[in-house]
């Protein structure tokens, strides 16, 4: 049974503690201000106070469009979401830059235009995989503070002449954290001299059991600086993806996260936003965050204006409120009263998060009071 305290409730009806108690006390109730009330006597304070209540499940907020239940049928192939996780100087950057010169679609394109948080690469002979383009662990850890699961596995790029390091090891610990399965991409096989079975072993020493040691960790040798071997790194993501029967629907209301967000002079909020389920189209109404507004424009990774953009896309969404932050989810609702609800209903989880954080508080009554 839910309950809230009646300092809470006082809160949420901007009311004074004392008034709640009275009001409670002429019904027979006796509570003190840090005591909880059940959901019916809350309610009744509240109309007594002259609002409206309606019940929510906090389930049916933010499980977005009613009936948007997945049949098994309606659930598609969808590309992988991957992260480059590693040292250093190991070679991250340069081998995302690397593999987006791969791109069939940017090539088709006239070349990249523009540079947002995530990219996908159509891969030559077919199939397509989403890079994050993480900033740093910093940026990840913070996305998973928030609940934001948004990768499928990771890469690890380890230099072969640098080997196992400290952030190897931290980026080891993010995969696992995450419980995302991992592929080693040995970096820069270009170098003089380079020792792959020390890195092997070293990777050993961490529980990380490449396929030449008899493990199931998939180990590609590659160098960004000269190309080689990007095709076979990414034929083990698409059959790392195939292993995991990565699926969505792309027949419902589209839902995200955002991975990076900013405020553009001339375009106003934008958020970068990886479709997970669904499809975003424009004119949807979003809410982002505890932001929300109806979808001026959609923006692929390669600079063009989309008019939709499904499972695993990544794409800028113009027209928001506000500016959200990485790691906040993302929802096409119904209409403008949704969107604004389901806004309230995050600033105010947001609100006692903070509150929960300074006393812990009880109550988790999950009224609306409009
Ligand atoms: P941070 O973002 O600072 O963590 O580094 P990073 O992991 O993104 O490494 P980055 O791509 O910036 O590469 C670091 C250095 O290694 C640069 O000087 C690259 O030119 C060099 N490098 C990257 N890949 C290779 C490679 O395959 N072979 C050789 N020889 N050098 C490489
Ligand atoms: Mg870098």
């Amino acid at each position: 049974p839910e309950t809230i305290t009646v300092q809470e409730l006082a809160n949420r009806m901007a009311a004074r503690g004392g008034e709640v108690v009275k009001a409670l006390f002429r019904m027979g109730v006796m509570a003190t201000l840090t005591q909880s009330v059940d959901a019916d006597t809350a309610e009744l304070v509240a109309q007594e106070f002259g609002h409206r209540v309606k019940r929510v499940a906090e389930d049916d907020i933010e499980t977005g469009l009613e009936g948007a239940v997945d049949e098994e049928g309606e659930m598609l192939p969808r590309p992988p979401v991957v992260t480059i996780m590693g040292h250093v100087d190991h070679g991250k950057t340069s081998l995302l830059d690397a593999l987006r010169k791969t791109d069939v679609a940017a090539r088709e394109a006239g070349g990249i235009t523009q540079h947002i948080g995530a990219y996908q690469v159509e891969v030559p002979g077919g199939g397509k995989v989403t890079f994050i383009d993480t900033p740093g662990h910093e940026a990840f850890t913070a996305m998973r503070a928030r609940g934001a699961s948004v990768t499928d596995m990771v890469v690890l790029v380890v230099a072969a002449d640098d080997g196992v390091m400290p952030q190897t090891i931290e980026a080891i610990k993010h995969a696992r954290a995450a419980e995302v399965p991992l592929i080693v991409a040995v970096n820069k096989i270009d170098k003089q001299g380079v020792n792959l079975d020390r890195v092997r072993n070293e990777l050993l020493q961490h529980e990380i059991v490449v396929e030449s040691l008899g493990g199931d960790v998939q180990e590609i040798q590659v160098s960004a600086l000269k190309g080689t071997n990007l095709d076979k790194l990414l034929e083990a993501i698409l059959l790392q993806a195939e292993i995991l029967d990565l699926r969505a629907n792309p027949a419902r209301a589209g839902e995200g996260t955002v991975i990076e967000s900013k405020l553009d002079r001339g375009r106003g909020p934008v958020a970068t936003v990886l479709v997970q389920k669904g499809t975003l189209s424009t004119g949807d109404i979003v809410v982002a965050g505890s932001e929300w507004g109806r979808v001026r424009a959609l923006v692929d990774d390669k600079g063009r204006p989309a008019k939709v953009a499904g499972p695993s896309a990544p794409v800028e969404v113009l027209g928001l409120s506000g500016v959200p932050g990485a790691g906040e989810t993302v929802l096409a609702v119904e209409s403008e009263a949704r969107a604004r609800e389901v806004s309230e209903f995050r600033q105010r989880k947001a609100r006692e998060k903070t509150a929960a954080a300074i006393s812990a508080g009880r109550g988790t009554l999950s009224d609306m009071l409009a």
